[in-house]
């Protein structure tokens, strides 16, 4: 079965892009290499043993997306193509709204318009902001968006659901990450920053690496067991898998109507602190890292309740945080 991959070249995309091909799944992957390497392709096809077709373009082109929808025979979308620093979606909304929700709304004329019916979308846990209690489950309520970025990933929930409920031949999945880190074990693909890292693991690895002279912890006067917030890290690789599941649920199902969301992370909670320790120990490298004061907007504390993935996309994340550290560094090595 033929799958677009929208942003197949990027960190989460080229991992899915490997699991769906382990699946019997045949991806085609789209990507305008904004914020992407072309290598990619060349080490999707080392890992792969075999060449991973793909367009170089943009996901706002419908004449193009007709095409290919109906010269590859396209029967499934998986959505990544996106911007996703939040500190520039708050300096270029437009920019954010044009790549996240103009493209999204063409992807979806063109699915209805072509016959396509199944469709993941990648959204985010951001969008329950400082939930009350944790962890969170689907249930927690969603809470305004706190930065452009944010707003896109609601609004493409809504975007999704509405035209589901319009009848429309749409089924349709949102998947909410929480904080994807690690790379593949054969350290051939990874996350590729480009300039400075907003991300701590990246930040921290270009550190441990030397690259950069000290990793900051932004606050350690929370509220939380050593005073730093609390994520949820999902090793990409189990991120990756997550959407195989997605399709296969979507294709069980024989209505249109359908559309669902799952919180994809691992359901255990970390501290920043607890991460430094753990990559330290894992890798046997001393980090040289230094408090500094609250970043401003961050979360305090989330992490995944996942009993609904568990019961209903029959997923769970297998990889521990210790495995997704050593390939984190195994990865940055390279580089
Ligand atoms: C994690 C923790 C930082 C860098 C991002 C996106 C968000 C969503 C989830 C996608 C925080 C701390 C970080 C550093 C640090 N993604 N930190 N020093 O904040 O969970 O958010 O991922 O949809 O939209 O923004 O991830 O990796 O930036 O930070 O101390 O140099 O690490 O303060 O507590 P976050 P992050």
């Amino acid at each position: 079965m033929n799958i677009l991959v929208t942003g197949g070249a990027g960190f989460i995309g080229s991992h899915t892009v490997v699991e769906l091909i382990g699946a019997g799944f045949e991806p085609i992957i789209l990507d305008d290499f904004s914020n992407s390497d072309k290598s990619v392709l060349q080490r999707l096809e080392t890992i792969l043993g075999r060449p991973v077709k793909h367009y170089a373009a943009d996901c706002n082109d419908a004449a193009l997306l007709t095409r290919i929808f109906k010269e590859e025979a396209i029967q499934g979308v998986i959505h990544f193509a996106a911007s996703k620093a939040v500190g520039e979606s708050v300096e270029k909304p437009l920019l954010y709204y044009r790549n996240n929700i103009s493209s999204l709304v063409t992807l979806l004329e063109a699915m209805t318009a072509n016959g396509v019916s199944n469709f993941v979308f990648s959204s985010s846990c951001t969008v329950y902001g400082q939930p009350e209690q944790i962890p969170v489950t689907e249930d927690t309520p969603v809470q305004p968006a706190a930065s452009p970025y944010g707003n896109t990933k609601q609004v493409g929930e809504e975007i999704i659901r509405d035209t589901v409920a319009s009848g429309a031949p749409l089924k349709a999945l949102a998947l909410r990450y929480f904080n994807p880190i690690g790379a593949h074990h054969t350290a051939l693909i990874g996350e590729l920053p480009r300039g400075v890292p907003a991300n701590l693991v990246p930040y921290l690895t270009q550190t441990a690496a030397g690259l950069r002279e000290k990793l900051m912890v932004f606050g350690n006067d929370y509220d939380t067991v050593d005073g730093t917030c609390i994520r949820d890290f999902i090793h990409v690789v189990d991120l990756a898998k997550a959407h195989v599941k997605a399709l296969e649920l979507l294709i069980k199902q024989d209505t249109h109507n359908y559309y669902d969301y799952f919180n994809i992370g691992t359901g255990r909670g970390t501290t920043v602190l607890e991460l430094i320790h753990t990559f330290e120990r894992v890798n046997q490298v001393k980090l040289n890292y230094a408090f500094a004061p609250r970043r401003a907007g961050d979360i305090v504390a989330i992490y995944a309740d996942v009993s609904k993935s568990v019961e209903k996309l029959n997923w769970k994340a297998e990889k521990t945080l210790d495995e997704a550290l050593a390939d984190a560094w195994r990865w940055q090595q390279t580089l």
